[in-house]
């Protein structure tokens, strides 16, 4: 229905709709539900002691002052921290190269407003992070889904994507990709892949945009290379966060990034929000100084590992064996691809409800128009473990009823 409001909104604003998976969450909410929706971190693994102790900490020590704005780039303190843990990691990187951001959402808001033309293509994954994607659309931005297969987004497809894009006279600027754990498929790029898709980034001057806020929940093996290590040329941005491995409620991001566009940034979130919670900065400069964040990472990489391995076993378990799932190294979400003989995972999700499970279908995620229509996101990261194990044997049995009306149906014809 159309208010007065309608005409009051501007332009750009009409590609702002809400998501069909925010709509679900309102379902997923209700308390006999359990739900596999929500990709947030667990609030039971929050250190909520350390949290306080620090806090209080502060204000004894800095007193008022802990309490002012920052600066807009962010705390030199903090930048420096960050600047010297990537340059660990092999991503050189100096405070100067680096600016605080509210969570690594406000990192690829500032992208968009500084990047994306109102119709200009974004390469994305497909599926891809919504949020990422809700971003780029918000600000004019057309994403466009790269295939992706267990190593990552595939290069002829990228390379195909480009082409053709280019042949409609457009080329396009950026690929944002989430390279570890990725939202929703769990998938992580292979140092090969990795290394192909930069190629192919710098033959068409193409900006990697790498969001990596599970990176650092890796339950086995080890991550490749960031992209940010394997540039040479400037060609890559990278986000950070807190988010997973302290708490989203202070809502501490990063990007870390060649100087003009950081400077860029910087002019840019000055209008948006002048700063970054101050407080939060310092709770996570704090926190990470005294080694807190890194032994709090240790330990939930413990505590997630075995909720994954009990979804999994779960899955292994109660699911017919055509109903598909990939096994993730590491972060939240397991990808789930059903059978083409089933019911469109939207179906399913509405089945699921009226039994009291939740999951997210695949289609939100899609940008190719007709994705994600057999496949689902689970996410192991809130439910407690018995509560995942029922929440899927109930879907177990569900599955196993559509299979078993199938067959049915099959001898019926014969
Ligand atoms: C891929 C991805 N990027 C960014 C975010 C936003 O995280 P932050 O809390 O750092 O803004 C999320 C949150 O779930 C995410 O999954």
């Amino acid at each position: 229905m159309k208010t007065k409001w309608d005409q009051l909104f501007a332009e750009r604003t009409r590609n702002i709709c809400g998501s069909q998976i925010r709509q679900y969450f309102a379902l997923t909410e209700r308390p006999e539900v359990i739900s596999f929706a929500g990709g947030f971190p667990s609030n039971e693994f929050f250190p909520t002691a350390e949290i306080a102790a620090a806090v209080s900490g502060l204000m004894q020590e800095e007193g008022n002052q802990s309490l002012q704005y920052s600066s807009t780039e962010g705390s030199m303190e903090l930048r420096a921290l960050i600047a010297e843990k990537m340059s660990r990691q092999n991503a050189q990187c100096n405070p100067e190269n680096i600016i605080i951001t509210d969570g690594s959402q406000q990192g690829i808001d500032l992208l968009s407003r500084i990047l994306i033309n109102p119709g200009d293509p974004v390469l994305v994954e497909e599926p891809s992070y919504i949020g990422g994607t809700s971003a780029f659309r918000s600000h004019g931005g057309i994403p466009v889904g790269i295939k992706m297969d267990q190593d990552g987004p595939l290069p002829l497809s990228m390379e195909k994507t480009i082409s053709m894009l280019i042949t409609e006279g457009k080329q396009p600027k950026m690929f944002y990709t989430v390279s570890n754990f990725q939202n929703p498929t769990g998938v992580t790029t292979s140092y090969e892949r990795r290394l192909e898709i930069l190629e192919i980034a710098s033959r068409h001057n193409i900006i990697i945009v790498e969001d990596n806020p599970y990176g650092e929940l890796c339950y086995e093996g080890e991550i490749p290379p960031s992209y940010k290590s394997l540039d040479r040329e400037e060609r890559v941005v990278y986000l950070g966060s807190f988010s997973k491995v302290l708490i989203p409620g202070i809502r501490i991001g990063w990007m870390a990034g060649p100087g003009p566009l950081i400077e860029k940034a910087i002019l840019t979130k000055q209008s948006t929000d002048l700063c970054s919670s101050s407080l939060g900065q310092q709770l996570a400069y704090r926190l990470s100084k005294e080694g807190f964040v890194e032994k709090h990472t240790r330990k939930l990489i413990d505590l997630y590992r075995r909720k994954r391995d009990v979804m999994i076993e779960a899955i292994d378990h109660y699911f017919p064996p055509d109903v598909e799932f990939n096994r993730p190294r590491g972060g939240f979400f397991i990808w789930v691809n059903f059978p083409s003989s089933y019911p469109t995972s939207k179906e399913l999700l509405e089945l699921a409800l009226q039994n009291n499970v939740a999951f997210v279908h695949g289609e939100g995620f899609s940008n190719s128009g007709d994705g994600g229509t057999h496949s689902a996101r689970f996410s192991f990261s809130q439910p407690p473990q018995e509560h995942i194990k029922t929440g899927i044997k109930t879907l177990g049995n569900l599955f196993w009823e559509i299979e078993t009306r199938q067959s049915l149906k099959a001898v019926e014809k014969v």
